[in-house]
């Protein structure tokens, strides 16, 4: 089969590499790809959010299958698209994408259906906003209703914070239209933990749950970023816990997008927060998660391709989904100053000995050289019969790649270890 999988960062390539295990896959097709996803697809350079020049082609092509894995083209109706065209896809189309793409859309769905979220207040009108942030419970939450690059919610610590925050969304617009509506939501607190599900709508099937480190520096300090690295399974996400989830919020999700009729076909992500008062959603996303994917998928035992199928044909329920009982951790290697200003364009050295799988985020061929080209520039992925194990091999692997002003976390998975020798 021809597969054509829209995006191109490291998420894309864990998708890759584990899509080109299947003996049913001839041909992989990446739209852009990277320097680093090249040595696995062909890259086309067709930007992910083209979706004219996506449909034409996939048409062209002969492709078989799409996999459309960022949450801009699924907003925008890709899969919808390329579904007219005849070209079965996994991905939500446009109206279930809404899910990541209107958080004023989720937190009334949630408040709809019951689903266990914070409390939070919708606004479209910035000072209705001021007004209610003069007596609003601080800390508190400000998110721009749209997709903002990820960067569109503020967690607030002062109440100057917070007008700040509703100021630069509603009056300066730095997010555009997505911040012409915001939602001002309760602050909690606890364990976060991402859950990625496979869903067609009849069932949910999680994946290995992970956590993400989100924040540049060591000990959660610094700006936040797309992710500095993650660990596969989350130590606190334990049994009681996941039958929780699925009852309280998996579940009741997936259903209510049905009665909505937005039936939603993908891999849907939670993004959990385990208050005291039980799971709570801190977000929806309608896509796999970056960088969880990068642990999430090299753990999957069964067959990707053949599971996509059955998510997009609504056959979940009869195919096996496998995960391996061991652990993985992600140590991503970024440019010195990411997420601020950074200098790229060094050459990239990867043994070929190594022994961990990498997937670029940000690189790009100049000839046969590898060289840098982004913030987040590969990550380095180990597997290991405990945590402890994968976080020592990831970070020995992570040390034999080379290129000039390197930067990594030091701590990944510090935190769920702790966890896990706390008994969690
Ligand atoms: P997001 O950009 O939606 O992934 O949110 C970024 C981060 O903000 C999340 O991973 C949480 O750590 C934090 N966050 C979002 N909503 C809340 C909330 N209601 N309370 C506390 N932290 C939150
Ligand atoms: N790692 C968080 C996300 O993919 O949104």
């Amino acid at each position: 089969m021809n597969i054509l999988v829209v995006g191109g960062g490291g998420r894309e390539h864990a998708i890759i590499k584990s899509l080109k295990k299947s003996p049913r896959v001839t041909k992989i097709y990446a739209a852009p790809g990277n320097g680093g996803i090249a040595a696995d697809a062909v890259c086309t350079g067709i930007g992910a959010k083209d979706l004219e020049a996506i449909t034409k082609f996939a048409k062209e092509n002969a492709i078989d299958f799409a996999v459309v894995a960022p949450d801009d083209p699924l907003v925008l109706g890709a899969v919808d698209l390329l579904e007219a065209e005849g070209i079965p896809c996994f991905g939500p189309n446009k109206k279930a994408a809404i899910l990541e793409g209107s958080k004023v859309f989720s937190k009334n769905l949630m408040k709809k259906y019951h689903i266990p979220t914070a409390e939070y207040q919708v606004f479209d009108d910035m000072e209705a906003a001021l007004k209610y942030l003069e007596t609003a419970p601080i800390p508190t939450v400000v998110k721009a209703d749209g997709l903002a690059l990820g960067k569109g919610v503020t967690v607030a610590m002062t109440r100057e914070e917070a007008v700040a925050a509703v100021k630069s969304c509603m009056e300066d617009k730095v997010f555009g239209e997505s911040g012409s509506h915001i939602v001002i939501e309760e602050f909690l607190t606890g364990p976060e933990v991402s859950v990625l599900s496979f869903t067609d709508g009849s069932v949910v099937i999680p994946m290995v749950s992970s956590m993400d480190h989100k924040r540049a520096g060591d000990g959660d300090t610094g700006p936040n970023t797309g992710g500095m690295g993650t660990v596969a399974p989350n130590p606190y996400y334990t049994e009681e816990v996941a039958r929780r989830c699925m009852e309280e919020i998996f579940l009741p999700t997936m259903r209510a997008m049905n009665a909505e009729g937005r039936t939603f076909k993908g891999c849907l992500y939670f993004g959990l927060m385990l208050t005291e008062k039980g799971p709570k959603v801190i977000e929806y996303n309608c896509r796999f998660g970056d960088p969880e994917t990068q642990v999430v998928l090299p753990l999957l035992e069964s067959d990707l391709l053949t599971v996509m199928e059955a998510t997009a044909q609504g056959k979940l329920a009869e195919t096996e989904v496998k995960f391996s009982p061991r652990h993985a951790c992600c140590v991503v290697l970024a440019s010195e100053g990411y997420p601020k200003k950074y200098e790229s364009g060094y050459p990239i050295t990867i043994p070929a000995d190594l022994e961990a799988e990498v997937f670029v985020a940000g690189a790009k061929l100049d000839g046969q050289v590898l060289k840098t080209s982004g913030g987040r520039v590969l990550g380095v992925t180990a597997l290991g019969d405990t945590l402890e194990q994968a976080i020592q091999k990831a970070y020995d692997q992570a040390g034999r790649v080379k290129f000039a002003n390197a930067y990594c976390r030091r701590d990944i998975g510090a935190r769920a270890l702790r966890a896990k020798e706390a008994g969690k």
